[in-house]
């Protein structure tokens, strides 16, 4: 049964599109963090193995909140790493280094990334597609990505 919440079909599968291409970011960022987690090496391995696991937990329940907000909408997750892999903005391939410094530039990036993409959907899923429920929902993902991001960048000075 289609959800009855005064948003058109057009518009929940618009907005649907959009959260599939997040989600992809979000899972394939999980599974970047960790990566670093286990590999990451250097004389503060122990402070920053601790640090990529309270990260990768974050990230995980951000996975299930986007992916429970695309079922809100009335329709399915992607949810195969083949599916990820196809719409994910982001790439796994790391170019940086397996040191703490490597590992955060590189976590830094993808989080910023992913600010940016939610910033640039924002306004057309509020006003174009009439969805304030995913737009209040996507505004407090990106105070979440943009705190992890602050830490992360502090981490470079
Ligand atoms: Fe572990």
């Amino acid at each position: 049964m289609n959800p009855n919440i005064g948003i058109t079909d057009k518009n929940r599968k618009a907005v649907a599109a959009t959260l599939n291409l997040l989600l992809a970011d979000e899972y394939v960022l999980y599974t970047k963090t960790r990566n670093a987690h286990w590999n990451i090496e250097g004389p503060d391995f122990h402070s920053v193995h601790l640090y990529f696991e309270k990260l990768y937990e974050e990230l995980d329940e951000i996975v299930d909140s986007v992916a429970e907000r695309i079922r809100k909408l009335g329709h399915y997750a992607p949810a195969t790493l083949k599916e990820f892999l196809e719409l994910t903005h982001l790439t796994e391939k790391l170019s940086e280094k397996n040191d703490s410094q490597g590992f955060i530039k590189e976590l830094l990036a993808d989080h910023e990334a992913i600010i940016v993409f939610i910033r640039e959907n924002l306004d057309a899923i509020n006003d174009a597609h009439k969805d304030a429920g995913t737009a209040d929902f996507l505004t407090g993902l990106i105070e979440d990505h943009e705190e992890i991001a602050w830490m992360l960048r502090s981490h470079l000075k």
